[in-house]
């Protein structure tokens, strides 16, 4: 089939799309916006706000300018939180042959981007990064602590992943459209890490450049990354690792399961001491208190990021509660099931704790924590 070609083509897209990602960056938004007019000089450009729907308005601020400016766009979503996300849709929202991504707030050297759209002209590289730690460049933006993790996660990312890049973790980036286009689907929408995630999930086909530039100070506001970050990276190596087999969720489900374990025992002990009658009262209890503990620590690390509170958090623990008893009675069906086919007491233990525990996991994602 031919295309259309009805419509005449009046404007179109601009030669590089600039991708915000923002919250609530309200008072630096025209601030970049001026920068990018003045650093994009003689190069056709927009810039794209994705906001996630910010306390502060910064996606009404950004609406107001692109009314009178056509090459400000914003995206504001709804309902939706993360970085990687934000510069996933943005990416994607653009038309123009190169597409770049940006902190909101100044850190990035908007200096650079026009060395970079001359890179990816040249057809030498498809994806041009901005590295802080190229020539020893160093940045006056980051704490001491921040540049240690930061080194860390960088040796890491080169010897599990294979990503020979010197910062894997900057935020300042510029590519080709099509390999967006190629690699969304295979991307994690959740964490900071996106850069990361490109280079691994495109190590094989990717040419990359990288230049370097010095990481600055925020314009106004405040960092949104937290110790989220860490597990974030953890999140992201165990998916790239064993090919998104292993949920980095379910690790933290078990390890949780295994602390329970210790808060059983405890309570057990504490029980026999005060002398509370009859031993399957006390491991009832013990059980319950087992699972509770569970519970709230699945709910404030495992699921940080819709956690329960309030009325929803009362509910869901009894919800818990009751899925992991019919848990429990599983790890028992199963554990007898493999004793009685050939009584090797810790096969059977063990294959019956995996039941329970696969069976809490799954449940529990779909009733307890439902969003994921
Ligand atoms: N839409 C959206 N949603 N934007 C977000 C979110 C979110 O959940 N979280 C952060 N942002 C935006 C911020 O508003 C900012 O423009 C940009 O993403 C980066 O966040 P910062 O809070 O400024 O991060 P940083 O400067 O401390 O972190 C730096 O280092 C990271 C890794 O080392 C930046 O260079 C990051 O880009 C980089 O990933
Ligand atoms: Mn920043």
């Amino acid at each position: 089939m031919t295309a259309p070609s009805l419509v005449p083509m009046t404007e179109p897209a601009p030669e590089l799309s600039v991708i915000l990602p923002a919250f609530n960056e309200r008072a630096n938004i025209p601030v970049m916006v001026e920068r990018l007019s003045r650093a994009l000089d003689g190069i056709d450009w927009e810039v794209i706000v994705v906001d996630d729907n910010s306390p502060d308005g910064t996606s009404a601020l950004a609406r107001d300018l692109g009314s009178r400016d056509r090459r400000v766009r914003c995206i504001r979503r709804v309902g939706r939180r993360g970085l990687a996300g934000a510069c996933i849709e943005g990416m994607l929202a653009s038309s123009a042959p190169y597409v770049a991504v940006m902190d909101a707030d100044g850190q990035h050297d908007e200096t650079l981007l026009a060395a970079m759209v001359t890179k990816l002209r040249q057809c030498e590289s498809d994806l041009v990064v901005a590295s802080r730690y190229i020539d020893g460049a160093t940045g006056t933006g980051f704490s001491t602590g921040r540049a240690k993790a930061s080194q860390w996660s960088t040796t890491l990312a080169r010897k599990l992943l294979k990503v020979e890049l010197t910062d894997p973790m900057s935020g300042f980036f510029m590519l080709r459209r099509e390999v967006i286009e190629d690699l969304a689907p295979k991307l994690s929408t959740q964490g900071f890490k996106i850069l990361l995630d490109i280079a691994a999930t495109g190590r094989e086909v990717l040419r990359v450049t990288e230049l370097p530039y010095v990481f600055g100070a925020r314009l106004a506001g405040e960092s949104k990354l937290d110790a989220r970050v860490a597990l974030d990276f953890g999140q992201l190596l165990l998916a790239k690792l064993t090919h998104d087999a292993v949920s980095y969720r379910f690790v933290l489900f078990c390890l949780v399961g295994l602390s329970g374990i210790g808060a059983h025992m405890a309570t057990l002990a504490v029980l026999h001491g005060i002398g509370v009658p009859g031993f399957g009262l006390q491991q009832t209890i013990a059980t319950m208190v087992a699972i509770a503990w569970n519970y709230v620590f699945n709910n404030a690390y495992t699921y940080r990021d819709q956690r329960l509170s309030g009325w929803a958090f009362a509910r869901g623990l009894i919800e818990f509660q009751l899925i992991c008893s019919v848990g429990a009675i599983s790890n028992v069906g199963v554990a007898s099931l493999i004793y009685d086919g050939g009584p090797t007491w810790w096969i059977a233990g063990f294959g019956g704790a995996v039941m329970g525990a696969v069976w809490n996991y799954t449940v529990s994602a779909a009733v307890v924590w439902k969003a994921h």
